[in-house]
């Protein structure tokens, strides 16, 4: 027979568990991986690309805002490499306009600080360690690397003002979109982790 007193903790259990249930829900977790980042990508400035590029790694991020961060960084890294490249080739064409060479290969070495800004992002998003101050400390590291990066890619496309070479101009201006847009989204990423550091990040 059960005493009296386990009766009583039975009777707490019951209304404890009461209380529990009635306790507001937690927000849903995500669906599934690609609809966390589909989520997550509606806060950046450009949902659609941000959801189209980052698409693909939805396994490797699962549901971690710190891996989608990471990802997207290391995903501007590559797009920024990339038409760096195609900008550099581009200098070894004849360029008649004196301006518009100097453009392209001051473009060329600005893409190179990006660069290494963002090399230098994607090292510290791979030693991310403690909590509190610490990671707030780490992570604005990166925010101001990303921000700078960020700058330098404008400064590319404002050196070609006042070039009359209205082809080369809008190609290397939609080139250079391509990479401000994953860096913009990056940025994003990396600021909303900033707002939540605190909690331990594995
Ligand atoms: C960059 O983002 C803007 C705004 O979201 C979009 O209109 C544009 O098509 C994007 N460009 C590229 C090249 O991704
Ligand atoms: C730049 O030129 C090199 C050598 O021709 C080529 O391998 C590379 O693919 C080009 N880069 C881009 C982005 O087109």
């Amino acid at each position: 027979m059960p005493s009296m007193r386990s009766l009583r903790l039975i009777n707490f259990v019951t209304i404890l568990s009461l209380f529990l249930t009635a306790a507001p829900a937690p927000a849903p977790a995500p669906a599934s991986n690609a609809e966390f980042i589909r989520a997550n990508c509606e806060h950046t400035l450009h949902p659609k690309v941000c959801y189209q590029s980052l698409k693909p790694y939805a396994n490797v991020v699962k549901k971690e805002l710190y891996r989608l961060a990471k990802v997207s960084i290391g995903l501007s890294l590559t797009r920024n490499k990339f038409i760096s490249s195609y900008v550099e080739n581009l200098t070894r064409q004849a360029q008649p306009e004196p301006r518009a060479a100097e453009a392209l290969s001051d473009c060329v070495s600005m893409l190179g600080i990006v660069e290494r800004d963002m090399q230098n992002s994607v090292k510290q998003m791979q030693q991310l360690t403690g909590t509190g101050e610490e990671l707030r400390y780490q992570l604005d590291n990166v925010l101001t690397w990303i921000t700078a990066a960020r700058t330098w890619q404008e400064d590319c496309t404002d050196g070609f003002e006042g070039v009359s070479n209205t082809a080369l101009k809008a190609d290397v201006f939609g080139r250079v979109e391509q990479a401000k847009n994953v860096t913009d989204i990056a940025l994003d990423f990396v600021a909303a982790l900033v707002d939540k550091a605190g909690p331990v990040l594995p």
